[in-house]
């Protein structure tokens, strides 16, 4: 999809990391806000669009108040964003093949797109490639994936060989390789450090989040990776002109990149003002009526 240099020019790299962090107005940048949000917003429709989705999953006013991880790959040279793909934590039940029911909360796929006019070169492999490294998943049957459409199955039977799994009444997609049918009955498998050992440091915070399908808020229990907080990350940061383009990026080298400890205040301090916010715009649209 194309857009003007000047929008392109708020994604730093040939793939780009946003989180809720970047989206957040701050003076002197704020035109890099808007153009983040313009190609968030118009990635995020087409998406919706050529999924057949009655609601768009990605939008920046949903985005902002996640604690999803969204890559962005660009092409600088022709101009265009190629695609995007979007990961979070989620807490979901799911059934095995004896049908016993399970609680985990995998890293899940959310959506995942790449612009018509560039499908079936490569380009998803690559931006799905380098999230498995930058979200230091091993191997990607350890992910969830939320209703995945036909082509993006026919895509992870082909590069993956993932194919078979039983059907969840919440649609995620849970293949056979992640070894539900071989944990206790009711077993609760929690993303936690000790079972993804090679993960940046995670918080766990209660918040909020929109399911795909649903689109209602409801509770679940998020990890908060460091690597938001990472500005100083080579992904994050090499907007320099010799960027390689996608087809020559090291991809592999991002397994390098070591993550700071998180400023969690600042992130827990930026969740209560957005709660300050919203409860003052309530109360001046209600007034103080308790009943509102
Ligand atoms: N029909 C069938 N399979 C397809 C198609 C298609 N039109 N397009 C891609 N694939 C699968 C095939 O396995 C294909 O291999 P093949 O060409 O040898 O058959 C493989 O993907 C190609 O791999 P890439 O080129 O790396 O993938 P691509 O850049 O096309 O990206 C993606 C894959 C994201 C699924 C893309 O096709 C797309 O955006 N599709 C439309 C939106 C969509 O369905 N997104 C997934 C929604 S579900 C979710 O987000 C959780």
């Amino acid at each position: 999809m194309e857009f003007s240099e000047n929008i392109l020019n708020a994604l730093s790299s040939d793939i780009s990391i946003i989180t809720a962090e970047d989206l957040v107005y701050i003076r002197g940048e704020t035109s890099k806000q808007e153009n983040l949000r313009i190609v968030i917003d118009a990635m995020g429709e087409a998406s919706a669009r050529v999924q057949d989705l009655k609601n768009i999953i990605t939008t920046t006013a949903k985005f902002k108040e996640s604690l999803h991880t969204l890559y962005i790959m660009k092409d600088q040279e022709n101009k265009t964003v190629v695609g995007i793909l979007k990961v979070g934590i989620k807490k979901l039940f799911v059934m095995d093949r004896l049908g016993r029911q399970h609680e985990i909360e995998p890293l899940c796929v959310l959506d995942f797109y790449v612009h018509e006019n560039c499908q079936r070169s490569g380009y998803g492999k690559k931006l799905f490639e380098y999230m498995l490294i930058n979200e230091k998943v091993e191997n990607p049957y350890k992910l969830a994936f939320d209703r995945p459409s036909d082509k993006f199955k026919s895509f992870l039977k082909k590069y993956y060989n993932l194919e078979n799994f039983v059907p969840q009444p919440n649609n995620f997609v849970i293949f056979d390789e992640y070894g539900l049918q071989d944990k206790p009955t009711n077993s609760r498998i929690l993303n936690t450090s000790s079972n993804r050992r090679h993960s940046a440091p995670y918080e766990k915070i209660p918040t909020g989040t929109y399911h795909r399908h649903t689109r209602s808020l409801t509770p679940h229990h998020h990890y908060y990776p460091s690597s938001l907080f990472d500005s100083s990350s080579p992904i994050l940061s090499s907007s320099s002109p010799s960027s390689p383009s996608p087809s020559e990026n090291n991809f592999t080298s991002v397994s390098s990149i070591s993550h700071s400890a998180p400023p969690k205040e600042i992130y827990v301090q930026r969740k209560r003002e957005l709660a300050n916010q919203q409860e003052i715009s309530k109360q001046s649209l209600y007034g103080n009526n308790p009943i509102l």
